[in-house]
């Protein structure tokens, strides 16, 4: 009862991200309080997947040198990317000129006035039309860059790879449900600044977090797997025959070469059944394979193909590098995992 209380009396999400950001966010940036598309946009473009700190002194020099957009448009590239130099990311340059460009030849010289028609212009991503609109015309629109995802996916426990289709949906009309009816300037500063500061990547300073509260990721103690990470490519497929070589209860073994795969340990020959018995000067009596086995590696999955080997010959004792171990022993003979695995079972079989 106390705890749903607490949470009715919980003023919106918006409402407390704004509260905060007002007095305890960042108000002094260079291109913060005005509204000039072009100075705005400029900025945004520098801020892409690049810290406030990096950007300052370049969006400084860059203003000083295009201090509109018709110097820009008129600028030759070289002189753009000159000036971009060391920031990173070299596409954004070349887009922010054609922009200029677009802008000038297209629009009369002014950027267009709404986050749609934005971001139909070149290098200009959804997220950054929205928040070009928000500071420059005040329109209620949402942004969406990595550092709002990782604070939405915190806040709402949201499972899933943010840049998988349905995550991503998922986030947009989260992020689009959540807006405020005033203060749309604030809030979405306030995003961002909760974004790249409290709720960072590594050691989110949750005990200042304006919205903890409600933090589902807090409550369960999930910040540090939240955002869900990328899954990993498919890992790469091998496969290979191992021959186990029988006869009389005891099974060969062999130490393999000291580098690759399980370097120095013990496991029956690998290869192609007709070359290893060649190679041991052994004839079979019956072979039979048995069932494949799946074994999954850091870089690489493998199958191993075991052939069951009856073979003729009484082995003798031991012999360089390899060695007739009784067959109900072997898997205790230091053998990897599934060679373990592979060797009871032909055991099984065997007895
Ligand atoms: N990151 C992206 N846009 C930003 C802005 N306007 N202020 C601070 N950080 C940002």
């Amino acid at each position: 009862m106390r705890r749903e209380q607490t949470l009715i009396d919980t003023p919106s999400f918006a409402v407390r991200l704004i509260a905060w950001q007002k007095t305890a966010g960042r108000h002094d940036l260079p291109w913060q309080n005005g509204r000039d598309p072009y100075r705005i946009w400029l900025s945004e473009i520098m801020l892409q997947q690049t810290q406030v700190a990096t950007v300052i002194p370049y969006y400084r020099r860059f203003l000083a040198r295009f201090p509109d957009v018709e110097a820009l448009a008129a600028a030759s590239v070289d002189v753009v990317m000159e000036h971009w130099a060391g920031l990173g990311y070299y596409a954004r340059a070349r887009n922010l000129h054609r922009c200029a460009e677009e802008v000038v030849a297209r629009h009369g010289g002014h950027f267009p006035g709404n986050a749609a028609a934005l971001a139909e212009l070149p290098g200009v991503g959804p997220s950054t039309a929205a928040a070009i609109a928000v500071f420059a015309f005040g329109e209620r629109a949402a942004i969406l860059d990595g550092n709002v995802k990782r604070v939405l996916c915190r806040h709402f426990a949201i499972d899933g790879f943010p840049g998988a289709v349905a995550v991503h949906r998922q986030l947009w009309r989260l992020a689009a449900s959540l807006l405020p009816e005033v203060d749309i300037e604030a809030y979405t500063q306030g995003l961002m600044d909760l974004g790249s500061g409290l709720c960072a990547r590594s050691r989110p300073a949750c005990e200042d977090c304006p919205v903890a509260a409600d933090c589902q990721a807090r409550q369960q103690g999930r910040q540090m797997t939240l955002p869900t990470a990328r899954p990993r490519a498919a890992l790469p497929e091998r496969t290979a025959t191992f021959v186990l070589l029988c006869a009389g209860g005891r099974i060969l073994l062999e130490r393999r070469p000291p580098t690759g795969l399980w370097g120095g340990l013990l496991t029956p020959p690998e290869g192609p059944v007709e070359r290893v018995l060649a190679r041991f000067g052994l004839k079979a009596r019956r072979c039979q394979p048995l069932p494949p086995l799946r074994h999954t590696f850091t870089h690489f999955r493998l199958t191993l193909e075991p052939v069951l080997c009856e073979v003729e010959r009484t082995p003798r004792v031991a012999e360089a590098g390899h060695e007739w171990l009784d067959l109900t022993q072997a898997a205790a003979a230091g053998v990897p995992t599934p060679i373990g695995k592979l060797l009871r079972l032909a055991a099984g079989m065997a007895g």
